[in-house]
């Protein structure tokens, strides 16, 4: 959080019993995005090729997007600090030709801060708006929110639709479906690649919902490296996931056994706020740092990817300048195509079918 203190609820229940998400099953329309298990190959694919339309659509300046989401609004709910997360769903719904709330000055000045709690407040919220982007820091909140937006759908008679802009240390699906998109982007097909994941990915939501998201790839042959401190390793329930799916998966704490062989490198920052002592973050917060020097061991055709906001997990300014100009650095391109993929989504759980 900047500058504004914690919300003073917790979620209560755990909503993930009972709430269950719907499958999109190749109808996204009115359906809440919380998690990236809603999507099964076939969404994917069909998520992408609109988002390689769209994007060619956006750069030839069609204007005719504009209509898609003509007399739509959607409200942003930001519990946590953002950039390119709220940013980029606010431009797209403007290159969709919708309209954007937010509560005036902030979070810290909606009545979260008076003690409401979120099921009232994202009721609120989807009183005035189509669709709702929401960020918490809670486990679980973006269920809580579609639980509670379907129940004021039964008495509004339409029900806004909440999309999840990550949820404290649990998934972030419309990052992760930005991620994959750069993936297959670049590398056209994952068959036989390697993906190699590094940093604090305990914490990390963005590698949660990414390595979910791999596992739809079964069968093409994706190996998946995690690379982390012993006490930032993948959790337990995504491991499982992945070895039930029968897909690859080597942890290390030794990058240098995997950069060599990895297609895809997807560097993460130590999720610093997540820490509750702040020596145990002290004592990794330096373990893996990616340098131009550390980038020579990476293939030639490897791509760097990263989340974004980075830190001193790769280096220092003057090494940001290095790497970014290395053209295996693709995260400005992934940058980008967030807003995409974000279109596509907005338009798609908005009701439109000719993408
Ligand atoms: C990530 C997040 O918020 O989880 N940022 C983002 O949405 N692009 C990664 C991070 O904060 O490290």
């Amino acid at each position: 959080m900047v500058a504004v203190s914690q919300p003073n609820h917790r979620v209560a229940r755990n909503f993930a019993n009972i709430y269950t998400p719907p499958r999109m099953a190749g109808n996204f329309a009115g359906k809440h995005v919380v998690t990236v298990e809603q999507f099964d190959r076939a969404d994917l694919e069909r998520l992408f090729a609109a988002t390689f339309r769209i994007r060619e659509r956006v750069r030839r300046n069609d204007l005719t997007l504009l209509d898609i989401a003509a007399g739509r609004v959607m409200a942003t709910l930001f519990f946590e600090a953002s950039t390119r997360t709220d940013m980029s769903f606010q431009a797209a719904m403007l290159r969709l030709g919708g309209e954007v709330i937010a509560t005036s000055g902030g979070v810290q000045f909606s009545s979260v801060y008076k003690g409401e709690n979120l099921a009232d407040t994202v009721r609120a919220v989807g009183c005035y708006a189509d669709v709702v982007v929401l960020r918490h820091p809670d486990v679980g909140s973006s269920f809580e929110a579609a639980y509670y937006l379907d129940r004021l759908g039964q008495q509004l008679g339409r029900t806004p639709v909440v999309i999840s802009g990550g949820d404290g240390i649990g998934e972030h699906p419309s990052q992760a479906l930005l991620d994959l998109f750069t993936i297959i982007d670049s590398k056209n097909d994952l068959t036989g690649k390697q993906v190699t994941m590094v940093g604090d990915l305990r914490n990390g939501r963005t590698v949660h919902s990414l390595s979910k998201l791999l596992a739809r790839y079964d069968g093409a042959g994706v190996t998946l490296n995690f690379v982390s401190p012993d006490a930032l390793r993948m959790p337990d329930y995504i491991l499982d996931d992945l070895a039930a799916k029968g897909i690859t998966v080597r942890e290390t704490d030794n990058l240098y056994d995997v950069i060599g062989s990895s297609d895809v490198i997807y560097w993460t920052r130590i999720q610093e706020e997540r820490f509750a002592d702040r020596a145990d973050y002290e004592a990794i917060a330096d373990r893996f740092i990616m340098t131009p020097d550390v980038m020579e061991h990476a293939k030639a055709d490897a791509i760097l990817m990263h989340p974004l906001p980075r830190k001193h997990e790769m280096g220092t300014q003057d090494d940001h300048d290095i790497l970014d100009a290395d053209p295996r650095s693709i995260y400005f391109r992934q940058m980008e195509n967030g807003m995409f993929v974000r279109m596509v989504l907005l338009a798609l759980t908005l009701g439109a079918t000719d993408l």
